[in-house]
């Protein structure tokens, strides 16, 4: 230890852990050690940049509360999210994308064919389509939970001060047994991500907008089946390229269309909707 160098440093960190040999443990603390001396060797980092650092991470922490973890944004506008969801996308199932931080796990059942949009202003949309597992075959009982932001781009549980429920523009819904999901609900608009604290100064920093596209979120889950966490946008909206969390993918973009034949499909609907799209999710097995 008493001859430690900035090189010799590393190794020396590295054994200081008594980890299981050849542990996941190991593997991803060895890895973390190694890029961030690497890091900070290939930048010549200096003492304040080093302190600037910190000082921004213990800002996230002061700022996150059980309804707001700053870190999450972090990790969300760095792209860190984004990766994350890619390289756990199974083999042929629906990608995966950003989770949020407005996920209730408790969100009421509703009915197909039911509405979310209880009134509210904004077009209503009818969303449908089919939970299959890669091979095409529909998931009877398969679940679909969503939940989404108003025509304003507002989420109704950031608004319970204002009086809204935070049940309000979720749902989940049970596929019938052509896996088939119908239901009516309004447009969402896009919203900004919070960037009133330091991910917002990180974002002016580098001189980045906190718009994200407009989407509607879900959790997909059959049983047997890998649950998917995803989103759905909308082509020819603002923001698709340049969506401050990374959250949109080519294939996660459906095409609004007008309403045509809606009596065709057999739904039996609450509401009658002003466009429609289409929508298909794909399981992967589990394990
Ligand atoms: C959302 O999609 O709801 C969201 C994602 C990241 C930060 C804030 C909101
Ligand atoms: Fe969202």
């Amino acid at each position: 230890m008493r001859d430690i160098n900035q090189f010799s440093v590393t190794k020396s960190v590295k054994e200081s852990f008594n980890t299981e040999p050849g542990s996941r443990f190991e593997k991803l603390l060895h890895g973390l050690i190694d890029h961030l001396h690497d890091f900070t060797r290939e930048h010549n980092v200096t003492h304040e940049e080093w302190m600037t650092t910190l000082n921004f991470l213990y800002d996230c922490g002061q700022i996150s509360t059980p309804e707001r973890h700053e870190f999450i944004l972090l990790s969300d506008v760095l792209g860190w999210s984004a990766l994350v969801d890619m390289i756990n996308t199974k083999g042929g199932a629906t990608e995966g994308s950003n989770l949020g931080p407005f996920y209730l796990d408790d969100a009421p059942e509703k009915p197909l064919g039911g509405d979310l949009g209880d009134g509210r202003e904004g077009a209503t949309v009818l969303v449908h389509g089919k939970v299959t597992d890669t091979l095409h075959n529909p998931i009877a009982g398969a679940t679909v939970d969503t939940w989404q932001a108003d025509a304003a781009g507002t989420y109704p549980i950031q608004e319970q001060a204002q009086g809204q429920d935070k049940y309000d523009l979720r749902g989940k819904f049970t596929c019938d047994d052509a896996g088939r999901y119908y239901y009516t609900t309004v447009l969402p608009k896009p919203y900004t991500v919070p960037y009133d604290g330091p991910v917002g100064r990180l974002l002016r920093a580098g001189d980045r907008h906190a718009w994200r596209a407009a989407h509607l979120h879900y959790i997909v889950r059959g049983p047997g089946m890998s649950a998917i966490t995803t989103e759905v946008f909308f082509e020819n909206t603002e923001y698709l390229e340049n969506d401050a969390v990374f959250g949109v993918r080519r294939s996660l973009i459906a095409k609004l269309q007008p309403v045509r034949d809606v009596a065709a499909l057999g739904y039996a609907l609450e509401r009658t909707p002003d466009a429609m799209f289409e929508f298909d999710f794909v399981l992967a097995p589990e394990g």
